[in-house]
């Protein structure tokens, strides 16, 4: 009998991706429709790479079907054994003089007024890169940095318990909206003038929600809340209707592709507004850059080459 080292080593790719594709489908005849092969070809993977391991890989509770925990240790490997080609193939990239391959790049919804425009040049100049472009809220975006999911995040207030490198590129200033028609619009005021003001807020796990409720915590203002809204499109519509003010960032109102809404609401020059924020590109310390990342944030930086050092997050540079 074959050592379990060897019996690993005989793991097909094929029989791996019969295993992938099973693991994430959590159905095996899913799987095989998936990878045009036969339902008993896929069992019979499965029971070839069980043997190997000496382990069952998945088993059935009711009706559907858990991986075991050898399933699961096997999937640990197949996920490092497939970001160790990706970063071949980054190297190969890099050493071949080409910047190509997948950028994963998450951004928090307020970035989704200039993420798009900033992307449109990087791809026309780096045809062979991949761009997958997702548009979270805060929470989602450090959640998703946790499982190192993406290359790249874009956000505005990066989380102090994921080990980062944050590269500062845009400013943020978030103001403070009101419909057109509001009596306060283009008046100057305090903010302790606006307590008995309807606030309409981004939902909980908001990052523009967090800074200005740290902002008001700081100063010592209690806003009344009359609404959380999900996304910035929303929170203008309602303000727009004259439901009530909100904090958002300037760029989310200088839109131009919807002049309508951007007609009808405006900034109140409130004091100790706007707040001062900036946008940063981020990426986790512990995994490596591939060569189309480190371009972008190159490319962000305005500088063609490599990436100015990153702050890590106790502020030193690296
Ligand atoms: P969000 O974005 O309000 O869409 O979460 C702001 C940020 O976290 O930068």
């Amino acid at each position: 009998m074959p050592t379990l080292l060897r019996r690993l080593q005989r793991i097909t790719p094929q029989q791996l991706r019969a295993f992938e594709a099973v693991a994430r489908l959590r159905s095996v005849t899913a799987a095989a429709r998936e990878l045009h092969v036969s339902q008993p070809t896929v069992s019979v993977q499965l029971r070839e790479i069980a043997s190997a391991l000496g382990e069952p890989l998945f088993e059935t509770v009711g009706r559907r079907l858990r991986m075991t925990q050898a399933g699961e240790l096997l999937q640990d490997t197949v996920d490092e054994v497939s970001g160790c080609w990706q970063r071949l193939e980054a190297r190969l990239a890099e050493v071949q003089g080409l910047v190509r391959g997948r950028l994963r790049i998450a951004a928090v919804t307020t970035a989704e007024y200039f993420v798009p425009d900033l992307l449109g040049p990087f791809a026309h100049e780096h045809p062979g890169v991949d761009i997958e472009l997702a548009v979270e809220n805060r929470d989602r975006v450090v959640e998703r940095l946790q499982r190192g999911q993406d290359d790249l995040a874009v956000m505005m207030l990066p989380p102090q318990d994921v080990p980062l490198e944050v590269v500062p590129f845009l400013d943020n200033p978030l103001v403070v909206i009101a419909g057109i028609n509001h009596p306060l619009a283009g008046r100057r005021v305090v903010l302790s003038r606006l307590e008995a003001a309807r606030w309409l807020m981004r939902e909980p796990g908001s990052g523009t929600r967090m800074a200005a409720e740290s902002h008001f915590a700081q100063v010592g203002f209690v806003p009344q809340i009359a609404m959380s809204l999900g996304s910035n499109e929303a929170i203008k519509h309602a303000v727009a209707a004259g439901l009530g003010l909100a904090v958002v960032s300037r760029l989310a109102v200088a839109d131009r592709l919807d002049p309508a809404v951007s007609g009808a609401v405006a900034i109140i020059p409130v004091r100790g507004f706007p707040l001062r924020r900036r946008w940063s590109v981020v990426w986790r310390r512990d995994q490596p850059l591939s060569a189309a990342a480190r371009g972008f944030i190159a490319y962000l930086q305005g500088t063609p080459g490599q990436p100015q050092k990153g702050q890590k997050r106790d502020g030193r540079t690296s």
